[in-house]
């Protein structure tokens, strides 16, 4: 990172005049004495396509009202604030309230079932949660062990609706040093459970300059980035950024569904569309004709996140809509945008793209030399930049294992080609993509084994033409149980309601024995390379199997 650039950068965001930075105030409030006042920030339409439209001055109030809120009922400054909310106005004017104020936000993905929310409300001591009646009942049966949870407001309660109705809409954003926590989000590695992932207000400077940058926001767009607040994508270009851009953005409360999709594109004129590759290869799979139904020529820019984008499908979108998907590379821990195909960049259909102008990443070898190009390696960046995570919650060890030999280590297997276009390859360790979400194995086998008839469990992503992954589950019975395929649906339906709806096995298959290290750890390398009829490699470490 080149300090001096940065210094140049930080007149584009909107800091105190005491030099304090809040990143909801740069999303938002500095928009209330601006031409910005009465735009549409959010454009929000419900599943039965209802559509509400909020000023950033309607947003700033709304916002201010939940600041209140939380202020009132006892909240202070680095206090966990979390949001367990489907994707409805109150989650983006709760998440800006609760930067206000100063504490932490946290955003927990609807999906959640009861032991996915204790684990990271547990782990984050989380005070206040705001959540709906229908998701409160999965808070339900660990609610009460969780002593530091003293406030759960259910917005959508006559209750909520007039305390928000009585807060004031006037608040006085809370004066955050730059360094100052703003939001954490878990996630997922190969061991043990979630980790929080931290980010500073600070992060919006990078977070800022890369919507710009990548995703080529201007003025007079209507934006869509579809990924839900409970990803750090959703969080990072469909509020930080976009919003310090003063872009109008549309947000969809409802499922995804090919015809509604390109239906709300031409309704409501979507000009940038933010999205992701399974949601491109769904609506591929739809074939021609259906686009060809819809009046799509406002589409102007597109772009795509979270899992490898493949050459068909940029392919396809260039002959049905007229332009590539434009693919950008990041993760949860590096705040924003690091590699991308940005618009002036001459696309090389499959590839990331390049490092942004402000990034140094390279493809080393396990002691962080470069492997030279084309050759596969560990895919690493020169840390720091502004938006890289300040912490993983209370787990410093965890944080500094993401650094060495002056690299910040992403977890991804890349290539460089010769002109420094980067390569996906894979992941170096066991982490899933599934549909673009990031699921840890631990997580599901820890879900599975708490089933009865189940004595372990090794869990692995297969690959998916449609899904990128999917999740494969290798189950050991109990001696005694049947594995019989009325199990595997119960097995299934059991992770969907302890863990969560996104994260059960789409595929099920009854084993006897785990391949296992020496000292009983499973070795999911070795599940995967035999389902996908790979060598399996090195088995030195491997107990007799
Ligand atoms: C994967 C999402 C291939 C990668 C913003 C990374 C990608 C993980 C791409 C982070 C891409 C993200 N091509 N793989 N363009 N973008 N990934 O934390 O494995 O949910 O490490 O952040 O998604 O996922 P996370």
């Amino acid at each position: 990172m080149n300090n001096s650039f940065w210094e140049d950068k930080k007149q584009e965001v909107a800091f105190f005049e005491d030099g304090s930075f809040n990143a909801a105030y740069n999303a938002i409030d500095k928009h209330e004495h601006t031409n910005n006042r009465n735009k549409n920030a959010l454009i929000y339409e419900y599943e039965d396509g209802t559509a509400v439209q909020y000023t950033f001055l309607d947003l700033i109030k709304l916002s201010n009202k939940f600041a209140n809120i939380l202020v009132n009922s006892g909240v202070v400054a680095g206090d966990r604030v979390f949001l367990f909310l489907p994707r409805i106005p109150e989650l983006y004017a709760g998440f800006l309230g609760i930067l206000k104020t100063g504490a932490i936000a946290g955003s927990l993905f609807s999906a959640f079932a009861e032991n996915a929310l204790k684990d990271r409300l547990e782990n984050s001591q989380a005070k206040v949660l705001f959540t709906t009646l229908a998701l409160s009942k999965r808070l339900a049966p660990v609610r009460s062990s969780l002593p530091n949870l003293t406030t759960v407001f259910i917005v959508d309660s006559d209750e909520f609706k007039s305390l928000l109705t009585n807060a004031s809409e006037s608040f006085s954003t809370v004066h955050t040093s730059p360094e100052d926590y703003a939001f954490m989000l878990y996630t997922s590695g190969t061991t043990g459970k979630p980790k929080g992932i931290v980010h500073a207000h600070m992060a919006a400077l990078q977070q800022h300059e890369s919507a710009k940058l990548v995703l080529d926001l201007k003025d007079n767009d209507v934006y869509w980035c579809t990924a839900d607040p409970g990803w750090v994508t959703g969080i990072v270009y469909s509020i930080l950024s976009n919003w310090s851009l003063g872009v109008t953005t549309f947000v969809h409360g409802g499922r995804f569904d090919p015809e509604a999709w390109y239906s709300l594109i031409q309704k409501h004129k979507i000009t940038v569309w933010y999205s992701a590759p399974t949601a491109i290869r769904m609506l591929m799979s739809k074939g021609d004709e259906l686009v060809k139904k819809y009046d799509l020529s406002s589409l102007r820019y597109l772009a795509s996140v979270g899992e490898p984008l493949n050459p068909e499908a940029v392919a396809w979108s260039r002959k049905v809509f007229g332009k590539p998907f434009h693919d950008t590379w990041w993760q949860t821990e590096s705040g924003s945008i690091l590699i991308a195909n940005t618009p002036d960049l001459e696309i090389r259909d499959g590839s990331m793209g390049k490092p942004l102008p402000w990034i140094t990443a390279d493809v080393v070898d396990d002691n962080g030399k470069p492997v030279g190009e084309n050759q596969e390696g560990n895919l690493v960046i020169k840390p720091p930049w502004p938006s890289m995570m300040r912490t993983v919650w209370q787990n410093e060890e965890k944080y500094h294992s993401y650094f060495a030999n002056d690299w910040y280590i992403s977890g991804d297997r890349a290539k460089k080609d010769n002109d420094g276009y980067f390569w996906f390859v894979g992941r170096a360790d066991d982490v899933i993509k599934t549909s673009g979400e990031r699921v840890g194995p631990f997580e599901v086998e820890s879900a599975l084994i708490s089933h009865p008839g189940v004595v372990e469990a090794g869990v692995i992503g297969k690959k998916d033409e449609l899904r990128g992954e999917i999740i494969k589950a290798f189950v050991v019975l109990k001696t005694g149980v049947s594995p019989t395929e009325e199990l595997k649906e119960e097995l299934k339906q059991h992770v969907k309601k302890h863990l969560a709806g996104h994260a059960y096995p789409r595929e099920i298959e009854f084993i006897d024995k785990l391949p296992k290290t020496r000292s009983g750890k499973i070795m999911r390398r070795i599940l995967k390379a035999k389902e996908e009829g790979q060598p399996i490699g090195d088995t030195s470490t491997l107990e007799e199997y």
